[in-house]
């Protein structure tokens, strides 16, 4: 039987292990900070904390850290890695991602969504259901591009941003490393380091 963990039994974990049960994981456990007093994500059981996990990762034929916060999911996956484990990237079966684009593990592409030609996605990161990241896209370590969420060809995310929900972004706009556009916007220009931007077009909340 082959068996997977996954750390953070959020909502987005629900998610990414419903997708794994559908790839074939026969086993999909989940560990999460707030164990004991959190004991099941609906359908699957939590079985501890990270250090339960880093104590048990032997156990796992796949490790995947399903936290949506993207600075936490990042440093989750660097404290798994150090440890050894035996960290996977996952796809939906129904999201299409091209055979000449490159995925960093430990990031899932949902269903629905679409990674084209040369586009190049960070470790950690999450493209969510039904979102779009186009040719030539960059994407840094733990990016999200939230569901509904379109990159025109050739953008350029930075580290542990946040695209929203429903999110436009121009062709070779340059988004900085920890932004967070907010649900809806259009992002037409490029963007530095830290800031929240929201609206049509976006600008700086
Ligand atoms: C942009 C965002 C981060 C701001 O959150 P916040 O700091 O808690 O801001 P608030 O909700 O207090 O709103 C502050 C102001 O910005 C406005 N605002 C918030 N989000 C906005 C958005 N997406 N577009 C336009 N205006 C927005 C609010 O109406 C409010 O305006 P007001 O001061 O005139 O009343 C958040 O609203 C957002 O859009 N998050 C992304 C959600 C998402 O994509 N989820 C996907 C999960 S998978």
């Amino acid at each position: 039987m082959n068996r997977l963990a996954l750390l953070g039994a959020s909502g987005h974990g629900k998610v990414v292990a419903d997708m794994a049960q559908l790839l074939g994981w026969q086993s999909v456990q989940f560990f999460d900070d707030a164990w004991p007093s959190f004991a099941s994500n609906c359908h699957w059981p939590v079985a501890g904390d990270t250090t339960t996990l880093l104590a048990h990762l032997q156990e796992f034929d796949g490790v995947l850290v399903s936290i949506g916060h993207c600075a936490t999911r990042w440093q989750k996956q660097r404290t798994l890695q150090a440890a050894g484990a035996q960290l996977v990237s996952l796809v939906h079966p129904r999201a299409c991602v091209s055979s000449l684009a490159t995925l960093g593990v430990g990031s899932v592409v949902m269903a629905g969504a679409v990674v084209n030609v040369d586009a190049v996605v960070g470790e950690a990161c999450i493209i969510n259901t039904g979102a779009s990241v186009d040719h030539d896209c960059k994407l840094g370590h733990a990016v999200h591009i939230c569901p509904g969420a379109h990159l025109s060809g050739d953008v350029a995310v930075g580290v542990c941003s946040w695209i929203g929900v429903g999110v436009a972004v121009r062709q070779g706009v340059r988004i900085g490393a920890e932004v967070m556009v907010g649900a809806g916007a259009v992002v037409v220009k490029d963007v530095s380091d830290g800031h929240t931007l929201v609206g049509n077009p976006a600008r700086p909340l």
